[in-house]
């Protein structure tokens, strides 16, 4: 068969790792049908030239053949002559993959055109190579058709170096880093015009940070619609591996049809962090930067960066203290302008308008209590105080209750902090609950246990905890007759408040709720 590719293209490639013809054959189907374009087998353990010929010959995709030694992060212990003797097996392979460091690429060029293509390949699992200008010069000096270079992730700008390789290349090329933080560089290598990116299928082997699925790559990371002007939105967190954000924002991207993909970005904690992340990010060629969720530990952070560089900010955002969302504008290709919102204010008090039938001007005078004073509790209070409610905080830590009624207090609302052991005693017929008690996975937990207040038909209880979207709270308030609210509502809120901040466009909401539920049923 002929396996000539088009160079143009960046490949989704599947590694098998061979163990028998049966299993390779299974695996090589099922990625086939999960949509690669290629497979890598991998036949670090094989010693049997038969059972390679095999593989690769009734193989219905192309195929790379490696057979990885040891000493370059693979499981073949022979010496390279047998490695030599092994691969020229693969001579129905569409291309041969050998480390720079073996040598072997040189005796892998016989004279015959149809012969297997030859990448030349650098693997570092401790970091970025030292000498990473010299060994690209090596690997570009090789006969090889395919040079890849790939190595493990410190931080999200590695990628970019990958991506600049990308950009300089001399040759078809592979840049890929390896690591939760080098995630990135594998979704992001069609943007930048790789040779092929790899993505596994679904099995143990896939579960190690930053190996993405070939299912998550065409399903949640877009995979198909990706190209090299494709706008790069983010959520910038840490941790970020379990966000919800990169399912809900893409699936609503595609069903809007527009030309952009939404990443998880793991930013250390620290303002230097999210300042070196944003700095570089701006900065790199052809990345298109557009849009950023920004959470848990960084909201704060994105208010400063935006006050150093003179971002616009929203006042409501000002006085809450946190950002949750940045829009970066590049008006005719120049400076970045950017602008910073919080989305999660308008999304709690929406969260308890509508049901109530209300706008947000007639909270005010409304008795509200505001459990938890943490970063949502703030959030809430401070949105609550703006539009003229009153507000008592019930907080488990009561300085801190009583340090935000002060900074709130008379500015526009009335806001009081009472001991949370006081809360079955309560005048507030509005609960907006912001603790993390009986989240996930102490879903038996309630912070009304032992202090219920009155509750009636006339009551409204919101709970911002979504895992689980019914929780032990819900539950209690349902049973003494009020209406309730789960944390599902403002979750979607805030995704589409920024979904329409950065498009200008009315957000696919119940496309994002379906996903959400989906992932929370
Ligand atoms: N639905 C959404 O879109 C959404 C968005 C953001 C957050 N949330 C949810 O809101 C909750 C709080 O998040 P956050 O970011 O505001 O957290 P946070 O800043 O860490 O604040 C946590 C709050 O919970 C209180 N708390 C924690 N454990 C407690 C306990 N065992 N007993 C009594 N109080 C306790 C803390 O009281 P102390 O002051 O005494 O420590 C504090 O008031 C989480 O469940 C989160 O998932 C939902």
């Amino acid at each position: 068969m002929d396996w000539t590719l088009a160079s143009e293209m960046t490949y989704l490639c599947v590694p098998i790792f061979v163990s028998d013809l049966a299993q390779a054959r299974r695996d090589v189907a099922l990625a086939a049908e999960a949509g690669a374009d290629l497979v890598e087998l991998r036949v670090d353990e094989v010693t049997d030239g038969d059972l390679i010929e095999q593989v690769v010959s009734q193989s219905t995709l192309p195929v790379i053949v490696t057979c990885r030694p040891t000493w370059e992060g693979g499981r073949c212990e022979l010496p390279d002559e047998q490695r030599a003797a092994l691969l020229s097996r693969a001579n129905k392979a569409a291309y041969i993959d050998v480390e720079l460091k073996s040598g072997l690429w040189k005796q892998l060029r016989p004279s015959d055109e149809n012969r297997p293509r030859t990448i030349v390949s650098f693997h570092d699992f401790s970091g970025r190579p030292d000498k990473m200008h010299n060994v690209l010069t090596e690997l570009n000096q090789t006969t090889a058709e395919i040079v890849k270079i790939v190595w493990s992730a410190r931080t999200l700008r590695d990628n970019l170096e990958a991506f600049e390789i990308l950009q300089n290349r001399q040759k078809p090329s592979v840049a890929l880093c390896m690591g939760e933080a080098g995630m990135l560089s594998r979704i992001l290598a069609k943007k930048f015009g790789a040779f092929l990116t790899f993505a596994s299928l679904s099995n143990p082997s896939a579960t190690a940070p930053g190996q993405v699925t070939i299912e998550q790559m065409k399903r949640i990371y877009r995979w198909d619609a990706i190209g090299p002007d494709t706008k790069v939105y983010g959520v910038v967190g840490s941790p970020i591996a379990h966000s919800m954000s990169p399912a809900i924002h893409n699936a609503a991207f595609s069903q809007a049809g527009i030309d952009g993909v939404y990443l998880p970005l793991l930013v250390n904690a620290g303002y230097e962090s999210f300042k070196a992340f944003m700095e570089s990010f701006l900065a790199m060629r052809g990345m298109d930067l557009s849009g950023l969720s920004i959470t848990i530990p960084h909201k704060e952070n994105a208010l400063r960066y935006l006050q150093e560089k003179a971002g616009r900010i929203e006042p409501l955002a000002q006085s809450i203290g946190a950002v949750n969302t940045i829009r970066i504008d590049r008006n005719g290709g120049g400076e970045p302008v950017m602008h910073g919102i919080n989305t999660d204010y308008g999304a709690i008090l929406d969260s308890i308008t509508a049901p109530l039938g209300i706008q947000r001007e007639e909270l005010a005078g409304r008795r509200v209590a505001v459990i938890g004073a943490g970063g949502t509790g703030r959030t809430a209070v401070a949105a609550l105080a703006h539009y003229g409610a009153t507000v008592v905080i019930y907080n488990r830590t009561r300085e801190r209750a009583d340090a935000l009624a002060d900074e709130f207090n008379g500015k526009t609302g009335k806001v009081v902090a009472a001991e949370l052991s006081k809360l079955s005693g309560t005048c507030c017929d509005i609960f907006i609950h912001t603790t993390s008690i009986g989240m996930h996975p102490h879903a038996g937990a309630s912070v009304f246990d032992g202090q219920m207040p009155k509750l009636s038909a006339d009551s409204l209880v919101f709970d911002a905890v979504y895992n689980p979207m019914q929780t032990r709270l819900l539950t209690l308030a349902q049973q003494a007759g009020a209406r309730t609210v789960g944390g599902v509502e403002m979750f979607l809120r805030q995704a589409a408040g920024q979904f329409h901040f950065w498009t200008g466009r009315d957000a696919p909401v119940e496309i994002m709720r379906q996903v959400i539920e989906q992932r929370l049923g």
